[in-house]
């Protein structure tokens, strides 16, 4: 069976102060099973960049992974401040969030920018957690569908394969919220998602690949949503702020 994941997204929040108490914290929360528990479903933080060598220290053989939240498309050059694939691997970061809709909405980040900073990610071998999702108005609109064809096909049509990739459906509207997609409306694009990829890819690659579901997923619902057979895991915002809440997350993936 594919491992699950289970994914913080810090965004701008948190201190260096804070970090060794939160991972003490989530130790103290998923005990007996700590360290264990990361051979079961893969544990991610994405952390501010400041606070990534830290968090990279606090994790150390706790089975933890550190992600980014962002990348340049480029090695390097006159892209004042910007962070390249090449300084996160010196951070001994692995993997980065890619086109979070908040990069979408408040820096102009386009699918266009987002294919560029996938393939930047797999030429330097970070592993990209690619988020894609609609607006409310979209959805009123009856164009779920066709907005997550337009974010992923771009992506498909360029990789060869898509073994290197996760991906992760995040509503716009359910992010922050305190409204999550029901387990329904959250399954039925994650189907499409993955017909998508099967389409292209075909089945066994279609069924190795993880779709993360984000948005408001918090200890209440996660459980429900973890069960959805093509939810292969969380992308979690204001719910991996406290160790408690997400270790809760966690467990429910088990
Ligand atoms: P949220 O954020 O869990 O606070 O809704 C999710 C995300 O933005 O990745």
């Amino acid at each position: 069976m594919k491992k699950k994941m289970i994914a913080g997204n810090w965004k701008m929040n948190l201190s260096r102060n804070a970090i060794p108490q939160f991972f003490t914290e989530l130790k103290s929360h998923l005990e007996p099973s700590w360290p264990d528990i990361s051979e079961k479903i893969d544990i991610v933080i994405a952390a501010p960049f400041t606070l990534l060598d830290s968090c990279v220290k606090a994790a150390h053989k706790s089975g933890v992974q550190i992600a980014a939240q962002n990348v340049h498309e480029m090695s390097n050059g006159a892209y004042t401040g910007e962070i390249s694939a090449g300084m996160l691997k010196e951070a001994k970061v692995h993997m980065t969030l890619i086109a979070h809709s908040e990069r979408r909405q408040y820096y102009g980040e386009s699918d266009e920018s987002a294919l560029k900073k996938i393939q930047t990610c797999l030429t330097n071998g970070l592993q990209p957690i690619f988020c894609i999702g609609e607006t409310i108005r979209e959805r009123e609109q009856n164009q779920t569908a066709q907005v997550i064809a337009r974010q992923l096909q771009r992506v498909l049509d360029s990789l060869s394969d898509c073994s290197g990739i996760i991906l992760a459906y995040e509503p716009v509207w359910a992010i922050g919220s305190g409204l999550a997609a029901s387990a329904e409306q959250a399954q039925e694009v994650h189907q499409l998602i993955r017909s998508m990829l099967d389409k292209r890819y075909g089945r066994a690659a279609a069924e190795a690949t993880r779709i993360l579901y984000g948005g408001s997923m918090n200890p209440a619902n996660s459980r429900e949503l973890l069960l959805q057979p093509d939810i292969d895991g969380g992308l979690i915002g204001g719910a991996s702020l406290k160790a408690k809440d997400f270790a809760s997350v966690i467990l429910s993936a088990c």
